[in-house]
C-alpha cells in the first residue's frame, strides 16, 4: 500500500502537506482548514459554449488543466479541472444534436473521460485503458439520442478514477429535449444544478487525498458546486434542482429542514412518468435526483436547510428566501411517456454478486462475481437489442457491517423491478444508471443492451472499490 501511496502521491504533482505516514503504514492526517458556514454564496458552473457550429454537430474544446483556485476562503488550492474549474463547466446539448468534445490533456497524468448516463459508441465511452497521454488530446463524440436528463462527465482512467476526480475532473452534462422544453417548469434562473462534492484539505489549502480501501476517500469538507457549506438566495417561488452526487465515497440522505417534501420530477435517467412527493431521498455515489421546491409559502426572511440525516449537522446548504417574486411555472401532471420495459420479454437472467476480493485490511480488493478487473474478458456479453434481467447481490459481510456499493452500468438505463423483493424505493422508480445496494440488499434491474455494440463497464461507484477491482467489463455482442 505504501508504494502505490507513495506513487499517487508523487504522480499528484501537489503538495501533500500536513500528511505523514507512520510506522505501520498507516495514515496520520489533519483535518481540513475551518470554514464558517452559510456564508458564501452558492455559485453555479458556467455553461460551456461551443467554438463551433455546423449541422446537427456542435463542436466543444475542452483544456484538461492545473489551476489554483479560491475554495477555501483565503487558501489557494491546486485542482485538476475541465477548463481549470471544479466542478468543470456544464455542457448543455440539445437531443439529436451531436457533440463533438475535443479534450486536450495539459495534465501530468493519463486521463479518459466518460459521459456517466449516456448512450455511447464504445470508443468514446472511456474505457478505462483508452488512455490519452499527457500533452495528447482526443475527440469525443455523443449523439445525445438520450431523452431529457441530467448526466455527467467524468475521468475514468484505470486505478486513478478517485483520484482525478477527487483533485477536479467532474461536470454536468444535460440533455435537453422538445417535450421537456414544452412543460411548465422553471426554467433559466430557477433550474438550478447543486453538485455534491466532499473533500479533505492540508492546513494550508491543498487538496487531501485518503483513500481508505473500505470506506473510500476520507472527508471533512462538503462542497456544493465547489463551495463550502454554501448559502443561496432564493425568490419566494419554485424552483427545480438538478441534484448530482458527485462524492467518491459518501451517501446522502437528502430533506428539507422545514420538514416539506420535495416534488421528484425525475430520476438518473430523466423525467418520470408524474412528479411525485417524497419527503427523504437516499442519493448514493452518481446518481442523480431532480426535485422542485417551492418556497412561496414561506415569507420572506426565512431560512432553509437542505439537510443531509446521516449527519447530525445543520445541513449542506441554506436557502436565503430574500424576495417575492412572480411564479409562471407549474407542477405538471404527466412529465413523460415512460415504457416499462417488458419483462416476459427477458432473453436471460443474471447473477452479479458484489463481494470482498482476496485481501482484507490496507491491501482490501474488490470483486464482482469472485473477479477483479480484467480489461482484457467480458464478464458477460448480452447480445445487441437483447433485453436482459439482471440480479444483483451485496455480499460483502465482514467488518464494517454495511457497506454501499453503487452499482452503475454504462451504456443503457435500466428500471428496477425489485428491491428485497419488495418494490423499488420511492425514489427509484423511473430510468436509472445507478442503484444503491447496502450489505445483504439484492436488486432486480431489467435493461435492453441496444445503442452500440462494443465494450462497455459495470462497476461500483464507490471510486476506490472501483480503482481496486470492481469493476467488469461487459461486451454488447
Ligand atoms: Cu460514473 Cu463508469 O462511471
Ligand atoms: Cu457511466
Ligand atoms: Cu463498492
Amino acid at each position: 500500500m505504501e508504494t502505490s501511496r507513495r506513487r499517487f502521491l508523487l504522480t499528484s504533482g501537489v503538495a501533500a502537506a500536513g500528511l505523514a505516514i507512520g510506522g505501520r503504514g498507516q495514515v496520520r492526517h489533519s483535518s481540513s482548514p475551518a470554514v464558517p458556514r452559510f456564508r458564501l454564496p452558492l455559485a453555479v458552473p458556467p455553461v460551456l459554449q461551443p467554438v463551433r457550429v455546423e449541422g446537427i454537430n456542435d463542436y466543444y474544446e475542452i483544456d484538461q488543466r492545473e489551476t489554483r483556485v479560491e475554495v477555501l476562503p483565503g487558501k489557494r488550492t491546486a485542482i485538476w479541472g475541465y477548463q481549470g474549474i471544479m466542478p468543470g463547466p456544464t455542457i448543455r446539448v440539445r437531443r439529436g444534436r451531436k457533440a463533438v468534445i475535443h479534450h486536450f490533456n495539459k495534465l501530468s497524468v493519463p486521463t479518459v473521460v466518460h459521459l456517466h448516463g449516456g448512450s455511447t459508441p464504445a470508443d468514446s465511452d472511456g474505457f478505462p485503458t483508452d488512455l490519452v497521454m499527457p500533452g495528447q488530446s482526443k475527440i469525443y463524440v455523443y449523439p445525445n439520442e438520450h431523452a431529457a436528463a441530467t448526466l455527467w462527465y467524468h475521468d475514468h482512467a484505470m486505478d486513478q478514477t478517485g483520484h482525478n476526480l477527487f483533485m477536479g475532473l467532474a461536470g454536468l452534462y444535460i440533455v435537453e429535449d422538445e417535450d421537456e422544453q414544452n412543460l411548465p417548469l422553471p426554467r433559466g434562473a430557477y433550474d438550478v444544478p447543486l453538485i455534491l462534492q466532499d473533500r479533505r484539505f492540508t492546513p494550508d489549502g491543498s487538496l487531501q487525498y485518503l483513500p481508505d480501501p473500505v470506506s473510500g476517500a476520507m472527508t471533512d469538507t462538503l462542497l456544493v458546486n465547489g463551495v463550502p457549506w454554501p448559502r443561496f438566495e432564493v425568490s419566494a417561488r419554485r424552483y427545480r434542482f438538478r441534484i448530482l452526487n458527485a462524492c467518491n465515497a459518501k451517501s446522502f440522505r437528502l430533506g428539507l429542514s422545514s420538514g416539506e417534501f420535495f416534488v421528484q420530477i425525475a430520476t438518473d435517467g430523466g423525467l418520470l412518468s408524474a412528479p411525485r412527493k417524497v419527503k427523504e431521498i437516499p442519493l448514493a455515489m452518481a446518481e442523480r435526483v431532480e426535485v422542485l421546491v417551492d418556497f412561496s409559502s414561506h415569507p420572506v426572511g426565512t431560512q432553509l436547510f437542505l439537510k443531509d440525516s446521516t449527519e447530525r449537522s445543520e445541513g449542506l446548504l441554506r436557502f436565503d428566501i430574500v424576495r417575492k417574486e412572480r411564479d409562471d411555472s407549474a407542477v405538471p401532471a404527466r412529465l413523460a411517456d415512460v415504457q416499462e420495459i417488458p419483462a416476459e420479454r427477458a432473453a436471460r437472467l443474471r447473477t452479479l454478486v458484489f463481494t470482498r476480493g482476496s485481501s482484507e485490511g490496507p491491501d482490501a480488493r474488490w470483486a464482482i462475481n469472485g473477479r477483479q478487473f480484467d480489461a482484457d474478458r467480458p464478464i458477460v456479453a448480452p447480445r445487441f437489442d437483447d433485453i436482459e434481467v439482471w440480479r444483483i447481490l451485496n455480499h460483502t459481510f465482514g467488518e464494517p457491517h454495511t457497506i454501499l456499493h453503487p452499482v452503475h452500468l454504462h451504456l443503457v438505463n435500466f428500471q428496477i423491478l425489485e428491491r428485497n423483493g419488495g418494490p423499488p424505493l420511492a425514489h427509484e422508480t423511473g430510468w436509472k444508471d445507478t442503484v444503491a445496494l447496502m450489505t445483504g440488499e439484492e436488486i432486480r434491474l431489467i435493461a435492453r443492451f441496444g445503442g452500440y455494440h462494443g465494450r462497455y463497464l459495470l462497476h461500483c461507484h464507490n471510486l476506490e472499490h472501483e480503482d481496486r477491482g470492481m469493476m467488469a467489463r461487459f461486451d454488447v455482442v
